[in-house]
């Protein structure tokens, strides 16, 4: 099948062709650099599907000019589907396929990788020590062990965190409005969100981003938080009000922050600007913050998550061709 694939990047070429070729499916892949957006829509002309990834636009405009042009399948290379209008993709028939699961680890890892680095001060020692800098003034960093952690949303993700972080001898509180029994069996606890913002040390979110989840870390919840937590947020930027966290900042209420996704970074993550000006103040003056840790989305970047990404991108499309349903559906009768 022919399937016009947006966003692509070198790595994402290698595990997609490997991934065609290894299940002999034989589709015919045509890479685009550009994220798919209205400006960018008409280059998936004849072709039966689309490949996104988490900042391609998939709303209401860009599903007419798919449509249009006789686009019938969006096969997503992640788990989140908030960047879709389903309601569109609906009424113009389109079937959406998605990778529900792909290394929950791997975006776990990267969530402890950052309370670690932040809390070591691993970025800040790196530099130091490469200019012969051995001073260990502002280096100070705390025990994990016998603190709070909170982890809000205890799916795939949260669950592996919440793991971990039991490994390290953390006191382990959740919340989700679904209850894991799972979490109760490693010993974690679900407690309402007011205890957990006053209770913990650390805060880690792994919900998705729903209307109910939107800026659900703003300046109120900042207001309940202990002094000094930190906040680490792998899940989705829009989760986490930058404004509000820049605030608790300057004021020292919060303490660390640990980044892999920002509200506003399509236009700024998966790029290479390091000879252009950032015009995103907010962002800008996030990263003059000494106990700040940004990565750009990269907590899905490990080779067994990629390897598992294309192989289930790969199945969709062919499960599409054949049965005419991507293996895993996104279901578009609801906003989930
Ligand atoms: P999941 O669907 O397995 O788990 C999400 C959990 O959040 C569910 O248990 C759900 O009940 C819970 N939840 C929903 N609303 C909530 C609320 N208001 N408060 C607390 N919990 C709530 O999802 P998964 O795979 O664990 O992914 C979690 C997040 O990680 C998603 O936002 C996803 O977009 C993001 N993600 C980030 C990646 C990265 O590279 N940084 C890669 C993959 C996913």
């Amino acid at each position: 099948m022919k399937v016009a694939v947006f966003s692509t990047r070198p790595y994402d070429r290698e595990f997609l062709d490997h991934a065609n070729e290894q299940s002999a499916a034989g589709h015919a892949l045509f890479y685009l650099e550009p994220r798919l957006n209205a400006h960018t829509a008409h280059l998936a002309a004849g072709h039966e599907g689309v490949c996104a990834f988490v900042n391609d636009q998939l709303g209401r405009a860009e599903l007419e000019i798919l449509a249009a042009n006789g686009t019938r399948l969006i096969a997503l290379r992640s788990a989140g589907f908030n960047n879709v209008d389903l309601a569109a993709a609906r009424e113009l028939g389109f079937q959406i396929g998605r990778v529900p699961a792909y290394s929950p680890d791997a975006i776990a890892e990267h969530a402890i990788a950052l309370i670690l680095s932040l809390n070591r001060k691993i970025h800040k020692a790196y530099a130091r020590v490469r200019e012969g800098n051995f001073a260990l003034e502002g280096l100070l960093g705390f025990d994990l062990k016998g603190k709070v952690a909170g982890v809000i949303g205890t799916g795939k993700i949260g669950i592996n965190v919440a793991r971990i972080l039991k490994g390290f001898g953390c006191e382990v509180v959740a919340s989700d409005p679904f209850e894991s029994a799972e979490l109760t069996a490693l010993g974690g606890r679900y407690v309402g969100i007011d205890e957990l913002l006053a209770r913990c040390d650390v805060i880690s979110l792994h919900c998705p981003l729903t209307p109910e989840t939107h800026h659900l870390i703003g300046r109120e919840a900042i207001a309940k938080m202990k002094p000094g937590v930190m906040l680490i947020n792998t899940s989705r930027g829009a989760v986490m009000d930058a404004r509000a966290v820049i605030a608790g900042l300057k004021n020292g209420k919060v303490g660390y922050v640990g980044l892999d996704v920002y509200e506003e970074e399509e236009d700024l993550f998966f790029e290479n600007l390091s000879d252009q000006v950032i015009r995103d103040d907010v962002f800008v003056r996030l990263m003059t913050f000494p106990n700040v840790l940004i990565t750009g989305h990269q907590g899905f970047f490990t080779r067994e998550a990629m390897t598992a990404i294309a192989g289930t991108t790969i199945d969709n499309i062919s499960a599409f061709e054949r049965d005419g349903a991507p293996l895993h559906p996104v279901p578009t009768e609801r906003k989930a």
